[in-house]
């Protein structure tokens, strides 16, 4: 079986790379020629634990390949798989520009019948429309048909995500498509939840609306405790005992950021409202989540009055740990606000420094340690919940500061570290500790 697929992004590569390492023969196809020379060494365009060893690997047993020339690639494939990026547009629809260029060059190259899955989250109905797109487009009398297999990786843990998935859907219309796409993942011993193609594409926004969903819903809560006197970790703590509930996605903060969350909450609240139809609770979730976003700041500018002139510390910039990707990080409208208010910024990251200085060139100081960000700051904010931060002890902060102010947007520290710390800490959803 020839499997190709288009897009070397999170998901597409670490898809292609995934069914290679099962050992499945796999191109990936990508318009950069660099990025192209580069995966042929090893080296992931992407950070993400553990995909540069398995393109090494797959690469150097002959099962994976890259190229540029999609024609060659598309001509003789048994099952293509389409990964390229859905970004949001200015009116929060999917932008599907990208999907429909690849479908237009699949159209264009295929010689034989072929199986076009498409990976990317795309609204519902799309993929009914891509088949009748590439159907309309085919140069050549060949059979082709279109199938929905959603990801669900998750940055940061995206190669054991695919490898180890809790389960995967194939949203298809013929039994001919199932049969293909069971054989594809007959190797990877995952449950398998096979629908149609508009269920699957539901499947996919209705899984990130909901766990959208929960965070705000949690921060919300949060936002309560500190206004009644309650701890939302103990909150969370104890609701997770209920199975129903579970103990994942309850932890509060200054809300969801990522290329997925933000974009998938609008698309689908937009996509409804197409439909002529409110999505209530997907509406609130992007409300609230726009709105915790600040929370922090907020607490600052209320404390100091004015953050002009002050010495600020930002720890963390990514959107969560693990990953180097800015996308909607809630770090980004901090930190300009940061600059708007006239405080002197100084940022640490353990690896999203280089992508942070491409939108804050100057305008930043940016330091390779915690350390290096908290000595003689007047205020500190904690932004992403890295381990080199959370390491870094609260008595640490107390030495180096100028003012042991700190702001933690991701409850890293304990209240009983912070009280023994003596600094005067800020945290989402618990008691405030004046030092
Ligand atoms: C998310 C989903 O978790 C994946 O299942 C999905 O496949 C992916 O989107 C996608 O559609 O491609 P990802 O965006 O990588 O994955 O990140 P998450 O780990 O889900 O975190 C998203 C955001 O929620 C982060 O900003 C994180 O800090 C925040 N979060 C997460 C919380 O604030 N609280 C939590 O309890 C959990």
């Amino acid at each position: 079986m020839k499997i190709v697929v288009a897009g070397t992004g999170y998901v597409g590569l670490v898809t292609g790379a995934c069914l290679s390492h099962v050992g499945h023969k796999v191109t990936c196809v990508d318009i950069d020629e660099n990025k192209v020379e580069k995966m042929k060494k090893g080296i992931s365009p992407i950070y993400e634990p553990g995909l540069d060893q398995l393109l090494k690997e797959n690469f150097e047993a002959g099962r994976l390949d890259f190229t540029t020339d999609y024609k060659n690639a598309y001509k003789d494939a048994d099952v293509i798989f389409i990964g390229v990026g859905t970004p949001e547009r200015e009116d929060g629809s999917a932008n599907l520009q990208y999907v429909y260029g690849v479908a237009k060059q699949i159209a264009e190259s295929l010689e034989k019948d072929c199986l076009v899955v498409v990976k990317s989250t795309v609204p519902i109905g799309t993929n009914d429309k891509i088949e009748e797109y590439i159907l309309e487009n085919l140069k050549e009398k060949v059979k082709v048909e279109v199938a929905s297999n959603p990801e669900f990786l998750s940055q940061g843990t995206a190669v054991k995500d695919t490898l180890r998935a809790k389960r995967i859907v194939i949203g298809v219309e013929s039994k001919e498509a199932e049969g293909i796409l069971r054989e594809v993942y007959e190797r990877f011993n995952q449950p398998l939840v096979v629908t149609n193609r508009r269920s699957a594409e539901m499947i996919k926004y209705a899984s990130n609306d909901f766990l959208a969903l929960k965070i705000s819903f949690i921060n919300e809560i949060a936002n309560l405790c500190e206004v009644v006197g309650a701890d939302i970790e103990d909150v969370a703590t104890g609701m997770s005992y209920d199975d129903r509930i579970g103990n994942k996605f309850l932890k509060a903060g200054i809300g969801y950021g990522g290329s997925c969350f933000p974009k998938d909450t609008k698309a689908l609240h937009w996509l409804a409202a197409d439909h002529g139809y409110e999505l209530k609770t997907v509406k609130a979730s992007i409300e609230v989540n726009e709105n915790q976003k600040f929370r922090m700041i907020r607490k600052a500018i209320q404390r100091f009055d004015s953050l002009k002139g002050l010495k600020v510390a930002v720890l963390g910039l990514t959107f969560k740990p693990g990953t180097d990707d800015l996308r909607e990080s809630p770090s980004i409208p901090n930190v300009r606000r940061l600059i708007e208010e006239g405080a002197e910024v100084r940022a640490y990251d353990p690896v999203g420094v280089d992508n942070f200085k491409r939108i804050y060139p100057k305008d930043i100081e940016y330091v390779s340690a915690p350390e290096d960000a908290i000595r003689d700051a007047d205020v500190a904010f904690v932004f992403t919940e890295w381990d080199e931060i959370k390491q870094v002890n609260l008595k640490r902060y107390k030495e180096l500061m100028n003012k042991p102010v700190i702001y933690d947007g991701r409850n890293c520290y304990d209240l009983d570290e912070a009280v023994d710390a003596g600094v005067e800490y800020y945290s989402v959803g618990r008691k405030d500790i004046i030092a």
